[in-house]
């Protein structure tokens, strides 16, 4: 891999080449690793405090990202090693996930990337009665991703999005968008709640690497479409519509009473005619 690194950088000099890394909590091991990464001439690090299948007992992947005192100390670790920006990979896999993001950007963090995969237990095989996918007989529960988390994934990037925007400067940070991104669409969503940069990992492996410049092409559709000549002119415009429920519910009352005033729109439920259900309801909650 370092092999690889090398050769790419050599090949693509003015490309940006980010190592996604993971290791043991162990001070020595981290500081090596980086030391040997960085020689190759990559440009950042995406460190991985998320995988799922991250060894617990040796601490690594999303035992860290879960525990906010480990993900503290091991990020001093690497921060105070690396001299290339750093990027922390959040798990899913907490109630919060604006607290580690929080932790790792307070620990030296250039930015943090959302999410991993989403622990999931793939089914019980009804014949033999034993959980999928089997091996000798054991599974154990695996990371979930593709198109399925996506909508999880735009609800963890906007939490982040929010928090960076309120405590942050977010001119100074960066958030990158991952999960179940396959189209333009996809990823103009990430960028409408925040994020700096998109990735796509389980679209490239079903699809190949073709996926890649189609999504281009669309997110730059998507862009003519709205007359935007840079990211920068979209990134974060949907995250000031996000409200609470009790905000949507009173917003709602104030429209009906605005359109009962001008007799527009469905008024009451008497009013239902039932050969016009679609354009009525439409009536109570289009935009
Ligand atoms: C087969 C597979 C291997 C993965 N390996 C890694 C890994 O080594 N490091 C990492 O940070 N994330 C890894 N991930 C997580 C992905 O990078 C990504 O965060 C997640 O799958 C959601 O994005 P997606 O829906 O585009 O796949 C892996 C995901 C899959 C499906």
């Amino acid at each position: 891999m370092l092999n690889e690194f090398k050769k790419l950088k050599e090949e693509y000099p003015d490309r940006i080449l980010i190592a996604s890394i993971m290791e043991e909590y162990n001070k020595d091991a981290w500081e090596e690793l980086i030391e040997r990464v960085e020689e190759t001439g990559v440009d950042a690090f995406e460190v991985n405090f998320s995988c799922p299948h991250g060894m617990p007992e040796r601490k690594m992947g999303a035992a860290v990202g879960q525990d906010c005192a480990l993900l503290e100390e091991v990020c001093g670790w690497i921060n105070a090693k690396a001299t290339i920006p750093v990027w922390a990979k959040m798990t899913p896999n907490i109630t919060d996930i604006t607290q580690p993001a929080r932790v790792a950007l307070r620990s030296g963090c250039e930015g943090v990337a959302a999410i991993n995969t989403i622990m999931s237990v793939m089914g019980i095989n009804l014949d033999t009665l034993r959980p999928e996918p089997c091996v000798e007989g054991y599974s154990t529960p695996g990371g979930y991703s593709s198109k399925a988390v996506h909508p999880i994934a735009l609800g963890k990037v906007m939490n982040i999005a929010k928090m960076m925007k309120s405590e942050f400067n977010i001119d100074e940070y960066s958030l990158s968008g991952i999960g179940g991104v396959e189209t333009g669409g996809d990823a103009a969503e990430f960028i409408l709640l925040g994020a700096n940069s998109v990735q796509v990992c389980t679209g490239v492996m079903m699809h190949g690497y073709g996926l890649v410049k189609k999504l281009c092409s669309e997110l730059k559709d998507f862009m003519r479409k709205h007359n935007f000549s840079s990211i920068e002119e979209f990134r974060g415009l949907s995250l000031p519509y996000f409200t609470t429920h009790t905000d949507l519910v009173r917003r709602q009352k104030e429209a009906i009473q605005q359109r009962k005033a001008i007799k527009q729109g469905l008024q009451s439920d008497k009013d239902w005619t039932g050969d016009g259900f679609v354009k009525e309801t439409e009536s109570m909650v289009s935009n």
